[in-house]
């Protein structure tokens, strides 16, 4: 007795060493009310399996504001809603984005938000992208009026190296308090220009004013090539904490390259097949809440899945330097990776090595079963404490090599990991909790997040089995230490 009485002291005095029980995950079910209908689950690329679709949530830097932005559910225009961060009930009106095709991030500010999003240009538009395809653009509303609107790509925005639109919207918006900047990072496809007709990423900054500024050394025009997950987070000064997932077999730390070619840090070797590398950061409306930074540190954590790495071999295409490998296992695991600062990678780097057996020795792996694991996430508690989330499928049927696969929801999981990448206890089981939006760290140090209350089947393509049918309720769920 007396011996545990003392543990538990020490454990209170280290703080965040207790692991996560039952009562440290609360819900607030259909708690937000919308106005507008909403589809929760989105076709995944390739394979048609249901994902989350994303909702961003964010909370202004007073902790009085918080925001959900989501896609009506006639797929054309984005809403705003604000909500109370205590009650997380609507509050204020509800702003419409018209034309918004996706919503693809979100920042909010004490006095309104900025929203990723991307929308058809106005017709008439010279030099637009053929057949009304979207482009990205950044919008600011103050007090619920809109303060300025700066497109990101499209006509005028790097013309010397190729026009971009966004067809599809993945990606993120973050946001520098100390620098007064947003940076966005999302997916392109180029329709003039030496990468006309192909898929690559962009990065670009905006200024508070809502000036497009192009930095040497850290905007992008088109940076990995078919990228199939980005995970972006701000730092003090641009560039910011980057990272992407390209088809050639590589995950990048690149916030010093903006690309994929490897002088930039190789957080992972990853089996790609028909541009797809498992969905490492979440896939289609995946690219949000992967990669956080420790609270005023220039730390971050990273979290994704992969299949693993086995038999590195020389990547021809690209040339010395560059490699190819097979998938060690058939279902993907939980991976998670730490950074000292927005270039450096604690540990060693996945090993570029040809003839190397095991390509995957660097990783710090968080699940190790046979389960299919999805939609990983991270967050942090301050500055020495993460939260790590992830989906799992038992007995998964993975049909198409580098994509996602199928089977039966056997639950969502949180792992608390400290600053070092250690598990702390064991991960906590929900089958009612999804992640679904941006994971926030509140002012009260909970992380939460926002989800749709429904049944979650995984186990066939979007369409095969019951239709999703729309909701007008949002629930947010939180974690405490
Ligand atoms: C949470 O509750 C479930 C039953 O509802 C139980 O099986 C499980 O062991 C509990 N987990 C923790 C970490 O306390
Ligand atoms: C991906 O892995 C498979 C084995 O599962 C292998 O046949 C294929 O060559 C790998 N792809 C690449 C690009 O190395
Ligand atoms: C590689 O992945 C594919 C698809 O998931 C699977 O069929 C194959 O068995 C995996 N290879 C190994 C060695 O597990
Ligand atoms: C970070 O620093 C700011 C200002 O110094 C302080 O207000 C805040 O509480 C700190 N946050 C954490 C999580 O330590
Ligand atoms: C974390 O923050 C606390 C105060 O908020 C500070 O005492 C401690 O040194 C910090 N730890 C690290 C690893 O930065």
């Amino acid at each position: 007795m007396r011996g545990t009485f003392i543990l538990s002291l020490l454990s209170a005095a280290l703080g965040a060493s207790a692991s996560l029980t039952n009562s440290s995950l609360k819900t607030h079910v259909d708690v937000l009310a919308l106005d507008n209908a909403f589809n929760p689950v989105k076709e995944a690329y390739w394979t048609g399996y249901p994902h989350h679709r994303r909702t961003p949530f964010a909370v202004s830097p007073d902790g009085k504001s918080a925001y959900i932005a989501y896609l009506d559910s006639s797929e054309t225009d984005v809403h705003v809603q604000e909500l109370d961060p205590t009650t997380f009930k609507a509050t204020g009106t509800s702003v419409t984005v018209t034309g918004g095709k996706e919503a693809g991030g979100l920042v909010a500010h004490n006095d309104g938000f900025a929203l990723l999003t991307n929308e058809a240009m106005p017709s008439g538009t010279t030099n637009a992208p053929p057949s009304d395809t979207p482009v990205a653009v950044l919008y600011r509303y103050t007090d619920g009026e809109q303060t300025w609107k700066t497109w990101l790509g499209g006509p005028g925005v790097h013309a010397s190296e190729g026009l971009a639109s966004s067809p599809d919207m993945n990606g993120d918006l973050v946001y520098s308090e100390s620098q007064g900047l947003y940076g966005a990072y999302f997916v392109v496809t180029d329709y003039t220009g030496y990468a006309s007709g192909h898929f690559g990423d962009s990065i670009q900054y905006v200024t508070n004013a809502g000036k497009l500024d192009t930095i040497t050394g850290a905007s992008s025009s088109w940076g990995c090539s078919h990228n199939t997950g980005i995970a972006f987070e701000a730092a003090d000064q641009a560039p910011f904490a980057s990272i992407c997932a390209e088809d050639q077999g590589a995950i990048w730390l690149n916030t010093k390259t903006q690309g994929m070619t490897n002088d930039g840090v190789k957080i992972s070797n990853e089996n790609t097949t028909n541009g797809g590398s498992g969905e490492p950061m979440g896939g289609m409306s995946g690219s949000y809440s992967a990669l956080a930074r420790f609270a005023n540190t220039t730390r971050y954590i990273f979290a994704w899945v992969s299949r693993g790495a086995i038999d590195v071999t020389e990547n021809t295409w690209m040339g010395d330097g560059y490699t190819h490998v097979s998938n060690r296992t058939d279902g993907r695991n939980v991976a998670i990776s730490l950074f000292s600062n927005k270039y450096t990678k604690v540990g060693a780097q996945a090993t570029s090595e040809v003839g190397t057996e095991d390509g995957d020795s660097q990783v710090n792996w968080v699940t190790h079963g046979s389960n299919d694991c999805s939609n990983a996430h991270a967050a942090t508690f301050g500055n020495s404490s993460a939260l790590v989330t992830w989906e799992e499928i038992s007995n998964p049927t993975c049909d198409y090599i580098a994509m996602g696969c199928r089977g039966q929801f056997a639950g969502t999981f949180f792992q608390q990991v400290n600053s070092q990448g250690s598990k702390v206890g064991a991960a906590l089981k929900s089958t009612d909790v999804y992640v679904a939006g941006d994971m926030v760290t509140m002012k009260d140090g909970r992380i939460c997040w926002p989800y749709v209350s429904m049944d979650w089947d995984l186990s066939q393509a979007v369409g095969w089995g019951s239709t999703p049918s729309t909701t007008k309720k949002m629930s947010i769920a939180c974690m405490s230490l």
